[in-house]
C-alpha cells in the first residue's frame, strides 16, 4: 500500500530514494517523508500531501548523504497529517523508522509503553513500532538484533525499515506479510517496496521471505529469520524493460495500459500454445489432477474478482464444471463449503490483496488445491499458492486496473481450454478457440481505433448524473468492470447489472439525462437486450449499445453504437468490449479534471483488509 525506498552508497541518497519514491506513487500518496545522516544526526523531513510538497521541502536546503530511507504513506491509522507521516524517531531519537501494513496490537504496547514514561507525537501505529525498536536498542544490541527482538513483540501484517545514528552504515528491514525487496547494487545497495523503484539503479533483486530481517551496508546484504539463523541471499535477475515501468509518452499511465492490451495479449499467450495449436499449461498440474476436480471457487477482489466471473462463464460453459466466484473478503468470514476435491483459484494482480492472501491461507489450511493467477512474480499469493499462472502483463502502475484484467481473461481462457484437452471433452474445438484466441491481440489493436469516438460521447455525457451499465451473459460480467472503472477514476455514480434485472428495480432511477451502457456482442441474447434498451430509452434515458461489427439491430433502439470486431466465440468479443468501456471513463474523467492514475481514496496494492 504504502511506499518504501532505502539506499546506501557513494552517490547522494536523498535525491535517490526520492527518485525511488517517484515510482512508487501509485501506492500510497497522502503523505511522504525521508529520513537520513547528516553528521551523525538523522534528520526527518516529512510533509502531508502529494509527493511534490516534499520535493519543495527537499529543494529549500542542499541535502546530501549517503544513507538515506523515504516513505509515501496511504493512511491508515491517524490521518494525514504532517505529524503522522513517516519515518517516525524511537523515544530516543536514535532511530528513524518507515513502516507498510499495520501493527494490530500497537494500542496495547502504547500503553504500555505510555505507562513507562513514553511520549508520542502521532497516532500512528509506526511510531509505536518505532519505540518498541528503539527499547530494544536502549539494550546495547546491534540495530539488526533490535528489530528482530521487536518483531517478537509485534503482531500484524507489516514491512519496516529502520536506521540508526549509532551504526550509520546500515539499513534494516524486517518484512512480515507486506511486501519488500532488496537491489544488490556494486558498492551500493537499496530496497523497496517494489520492483520498479529498484530498476533504474540495479538488475539483481532479493525478494525478502516472510518472517526475516535483513541488513545491508554499501557492501553487503545479510538476511536472518526471527529466530536469528541465518538466510541465504539469492539476488534473482530481472530483465523487465524499465520503459515499460514507466509512462511511455502517454499523458497517463492509465491511457498507457489500455493501449498496451494488444500486447498484454500476446504476452498471456506468449509460451503457452505450441505449434499444433494445443495449449501447453503441464507444469500446473499433473493431468490426473484435472479429472479429481468436482468444483472449481475463484476467489478475487475489485476487477480481479470480475476477471473471475469471466472464469466462470467459461469453465461452466466449456467444461461444465460447477464454478463459484467469491469476494475475498466474503469468502475468508464466510464458512465455505469445500469439497476437498475443489480447485481454489486466486486471481490477483499485485499478488499482495490482503483479503486474497487470508482467502487463500484459509484453502490451504483446509487442504484444497490452490492455484494463483498472478502478475506480480515473487509476490506472497504466486509464493503460496500450490501453483501459480503468471499473467505476464508487466507492472501496472495505474491504480485503476487494465490491462490485468484482460490478461487475467485471457489466462483463465486457456486453463479452460486446456482442461477441455487434457479431459479430451468431447464437442469442444481446442484447437478453433485456441487459433480464434490467437487473432484476439490483433482484434485488440482495431478496437484502439475506438478511442476517438469515445472521447466524443466522453465529452457528450461527462456531466451525466448516472450511468447506468448492462447486458446478459458475458456481457454483464464486462458491464460490472465498465461501471467500476467509470466510478473509480471519474466519480460518476453508477449502476450495474444484468440488463434482465432492470424492471425488478433499477429501472426506477432512469429519467432524462441518465445514461445507459449496454453491452450487446452477444448475438443469441441481442434481441433480449434490444428490449430493455427499449424499456430505457421510453422513460428518456440514452442508450449507449457497445456491441460487434456485424450486428444490424442494437443500432435500432440506441443513440451510439460503438462496434468491436465479431469473434467466433462471443465470449472474446464480450472481453474486446471493455475496451472502449476503458476509454469512455478515462475521458470522462480527464475532460472532468480527475486525477486519474491516483484516484481519490484508492491505492494499488490493498494490503489491509
Ligand atoms: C480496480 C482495481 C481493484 C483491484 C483489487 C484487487 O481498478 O484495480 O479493484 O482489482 O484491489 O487487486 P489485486 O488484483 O492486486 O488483488
Amino acid at each position: 500500500m504504502c511506499g518504501i525506498a532505502g539506499y546506501v552508497g557513494p552517490r547522494n541518497a536523498v535525491e535517490i530514494v526520492y527518485d525511488q519514491l517517484k515510482r512508487l506513487e501509485y501506492r500510497g500518496y497522502d503523505s511522504a517523508g525521508v529520513a537520513y545522516l547528516d553528521n551523525g544526526h538523522i534528520e526527518v523531513v516529512k510533509r502531508a500531501g502529494k509527493l511534490n510538497e516534499l520535493h519543495k521541502l527537499l529543494e529549500q536546503t542542499p541535502r546530501k548523504s549517503e544513507l538515506a530511507i523515504a516513505h509515501s504513506r496511504w493512511a491508515t491509522h491517524g490521518g494525514p497529517t504532517d505529524a503522522n507521516a513517516h519515518p517516525h524517531y524511537d523515544a530516543y531519537e536514535r532511530i528513524a523508522m518507515i513502516h507498510n501494513g499495520i501493527i494490530e496490537n500497537y494500542l496495547d504496547l502504547r500503553e504500555e509503553l505510555i505507562a513507562k514514561g513514553h511520549k508520542f507525537r502521532s497516532q500512528t501505529d509506526t511510531e509505536v513500532a518505532a519505540h518498541v525498536i528503539g527499547e530494544e536498542y536502549e539494550k546495547g544490541v546491534p540495530i539488526e538484533e533490535a528489530v528482530r527482538k521487536a518483531c517478537l513483540r509485534l503482531r500484524g501484517a507489516y514491512a519496516l525499515v529502520v536506521i540508526s545514528n549509532v551504526e550509520q552504515e546500515k539499513i534494516v528491514a524486517a518484512r512480515n506479510a507486506s511486501p519488500l525487496v532488496l537491489g544488490v547494487g556494486e558498492g551500493e545497495n537499496m530496497l523497496a517496496s517494489d520492483i520498479p523503484a529498484l530498476l533504474p539503479y540495479t538488475r539483481e533483486v532479493v525478494i525478502m521471505e516472510e518472517d526475516c530481517v535483513a541488513t545491508i551496508t554499501r557492501t553487503s546484504v545479510s538476511i536472518v529469520d526471527l529466530d536469528g539463523r541465518e538466510q541465504p541471499v539469492k539476488p534473482i535477475h530481472i530483465d523487465w524493460d524499465i520503459t515499460s515501468a514507466e509512462r511511455g509518452g502517454y499523458e497517463h499511465f492509465m491511457l498507457k495500459e489500455i493501449h498496451e492490451q494488444p500486447q498484454v495479449i500476446r504476452q498471456a499467450l506468449a509460451g503457452r500454445i505450441d505449434e499444433k495449436g494445443r495449449v501447453r499449461l503441464e507444469q500446473v498440474f499433473n493431468e490426473h489432477v484435472w479429472t479429481e476436480i468436482d468444483r472449481v471457487n475463484i476467489i478475487a477482489c475489485g476487477t480481479a474478482y470480475h476477471a473471475g466471473l469471466m472464469g466462470k462463464h467459461l469453465f461452466e460453459k466449456i467444461l461444465r464444471l460447477p464454478t463459484d466466484v467469491y469476494h475475498s473478503s466474503e469468502f475468508r468470514y464466510g464458512d465455505p463449503v469445500l469439497s476437498p476435491r475443489s480447485l481454489a483459484i486466486f486471481v490477483s494482480q499485485s499478488g499482495e490483496t490482503a483479503d486474497t492472501l487470508a482467502a487463500l491461507r484459509l484453502c490451504k489450511q483446509r487442504r484444497i488445491r490452490t492455484l494463483g493467477v498472478v502478475n506480480v512474480i515473487g509476490s506472497s499469493i504466486a509464493r503460496e499458492c500450490d501453483k501459480t499462472i503468471f499473467t505476464q502483463a508487466g507492472p501496472e502502475i495505474s491504480v485503476a486496473s487494465t490491462k490485468a484484467y484482460t490478461a487475467q481473461v485471457i489466462v483463465l481462457s486457456l486453463l479452460a481450454l486446456y482442461i477441455a484437452q487434457v479431459q479430451e471433452m468431447p464437442g469442444v474445438r481446442v484447437d478453433e478457440a485456441v487459433a480464434e484466441l490467437t487473432k484476439l491481440a490483433e482484434r485488440a489493436e482495431t478496437c484502439m481505433e475506438l478511442e476517438e469516438q469515445m472521447k466524443g460521447i466522453a465529452d457528450m455525457y461527462r456531466n451525466m448524473p448516472l450511468c447506468f451499465f448492462l447486458g446478459r451473459g458475458a456481457d454483464a460480467h464486462v458491464a460490472l468492470e465498465g461501471a467500476l472503472k467509470l466510478k473509480e477514476i471519474a466519480y460518476i455514480p453508477t449502476q450495474e447489472s444484468p440488463a434482465g434485472e432492470m424492471k425488478h428495480g433499477p429501472l426506477a432511477l432512469v429519467q432524462p439525462g441518465v445514461v445507459a451502457m449496454f453491452g450487446a456482442t452477444e448475438p443469441d441474447l441481442r434481441d433480449k437486450v434490444v428490449s430493455n434498451m427499449q424499456e430505457v430509452k421510453a422513460r428518456g434515458g440514452t442508450i449507449i449499445a457497445v456491441t460487434t461489427d456485424d450486428d444490424t439491430v442494437t443500432s435500432r433502439a440506441s443513440d451510439d453504437v460503438i462496434r468491436v470486431p465479431t469473434c467466433v466465440y462471443p465470449f472474446m468479443s464480450a472481453l474486446l468490449s471493455i475496451i472502449p468501456m476503458q476509454f469512455f471513463a478515462y475521458h470522462v474523467a480527464r475532460l472532468n479534471g480527475c486525477e486519474i492514475d491516483q484516484p481519490r481514496n484508492l491505492a494499488k496494492s490493498v494490503t489491509v483488509e
